[in-house]
């Protein structure tokens, strides 16, 4: 496993490069850094590793491990040993419960298929701009978790009749005096079958950029109620009191005018992801030769299910419905397709938008807001057919 140290010697190079953008323009990408195990990812952030999915690899249902999007608020904890590892319940329970890996590995394992999308992804297309990681399409990724249900650990613990949110606190090296990554979710969606203490992705053992030894997995929500590298799981009497609970990750109460102030005490907690569809074939600004097109990408919906896509053509005067690709499960996206013969040659905009089994279909324009959250326009993408 590499360190820390080694980690930041091999991208040396490119914070040196990075050193020459402009300090005036938000920085979209890290140019030239190899991540071990992380080949041909977009790199937005080194100091704390923030990787974007290109859209080339969006064509496979289970995103492989290499290929999944990495977001980091803090250092990732620089030794992890699973031997010495313990996990603490403590809070509103009877009794408090030190587990090691062994320990819950004893439970009964569940297997969710869920795609986890970050909260800030597309937060580039927001206008007007606004500052945080320039996540375009890729901070999303969808993979077959398994490991005990939150709930069967909670039950073993005893939840007092007071609990009414459960906390994750993971192991996170904690630059300087900035607050720990600590959030809450309620009661409710901790005791839900589905929700994860994952130890596993896509059949293996949890790779260290995504939370070995164990994860939170709670399906459907935002990507930041899935706390990594778990060390402590507490049980409170109310939500978790802290900068990423309050003033972060929380949406305005109501729809406000882009670049409009907003009163953190107007807002409430992210928790399901919205309905969206991403166009990952053809990409943006690609020239194509010759006018058959095969568009295609991936439509998801938090805890909802997906029942229609459809693309345009012609600018959005015109939709027509895009095949759905047969994988599908609860909290996970499905892929699409659809096969288009270009009229002419010239320049063709393409949309895509998805709706779910909510009624819920994705907007003309997302709802903006000072932190970027849940970008979810009907997505676009411009292209030229030739001859
Ligand atoms: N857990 C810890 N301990 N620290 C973090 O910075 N980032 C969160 C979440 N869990 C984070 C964390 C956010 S914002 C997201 S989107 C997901 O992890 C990303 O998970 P991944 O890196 O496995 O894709």
């Amino acid at each position: 496993m590499i360190s820390r140290r080694n980690f930041l010697a091999a991208v040396s190079a490119a914070v040196a490069a990075r050193a020459m953008i402009p300090p005036f323009s938000i920085a979209t990408q890290v140019p030239d850094v190899l991540v071990p195990g992380k080949a041909g990812m977009i790199v937005r952030s080194v100091r704390f590793l923030d990787l974007e999915m290109p859209p080339e690899f969006f064509g496979s249902w289970l995103t492989p491990v290499p290929h999944f999007f990495v977001r980091n608020h803090m250092h990732e904890p620089s030794t992890l040993d699973a031997g010495q590892w313990r996990l603490l319940i403590d809070g509103e329970v009877d009794k408090p419960l030190n587990l090691s890996l062994d320990g819950l590995r004893k439970l009964e394992s569940r297997t969710i298929t869920n795609t986890l999308e970050c909260a800030g992804n597309g937060r580039a297309f927001q206008q007007p701009q606004v500052p945080g990681v320039q996540w375009q399409r890729g901070a999303v990724g969808t993979a077959r978790f398994a490991g005990p249900r939150l709930r069967d650990v909670l039950q073993l613990a005893g939840v007092k009749a007071t609990g009414r949110h459960v906390m994750f606190r993971g192991l996170d090296e904690i630059p300087g005096k900035v607050p720990p990554f600590i959030r809450s979710i309620p009661i409710e969606k901790a005791m839900d079958s589905d929700t994860l203490i994952a130890t596993r992705m896509n059949g293996a053992p949890l790779a260290r950029h995504h939370g070995f030894p164990a994860r939170a997995l709670v399906p459907g929500w935002i990507g930041a109620a899935s706390c990594k590298w778990l060390t402590e799981i507490k049980v409170l009497d109310r939500e978790f009191d802290g900068n990423f609970m309050k003033p972060g990750y929380r949406m305005p109460n109501q729809r406000i005018a882009p670049g409009g102030d907003v009163n953190p005490d107007d807002t409430h907690p992210l928790t399901s992801l919205n309905v969206k569809s991403v166009i990952a074939t053809p990409k943006e600004g690609s020239s194509i030769q010759g006018r058959s097109l095969r568009i295609e990408g991936a439509a998801w919906a938090g805890e909802a299910g997906i029942t229609r896509v459809e693309v345009s053509t012609d600018s959005g005067t015109t939709w027509r419905a895009a095949r759905l690709g047969d994988e599908q499960a609860r909290y996970s996206w499905r892929l699409w397709e659809y096969r288009w013969q270009a009229p002419n040659p010239g320049e063709f905009t393409i949309l895509s938008r998805a709706t779910d089994d909510q009624g819920r279909t994705q907007p003309q324009s997302a709802a903006w807001n000072p932190s970027g959250y849940l970008y979810n326009a009907i997505d676009q993408v411009k292209v030229h057919v030739l001859a």
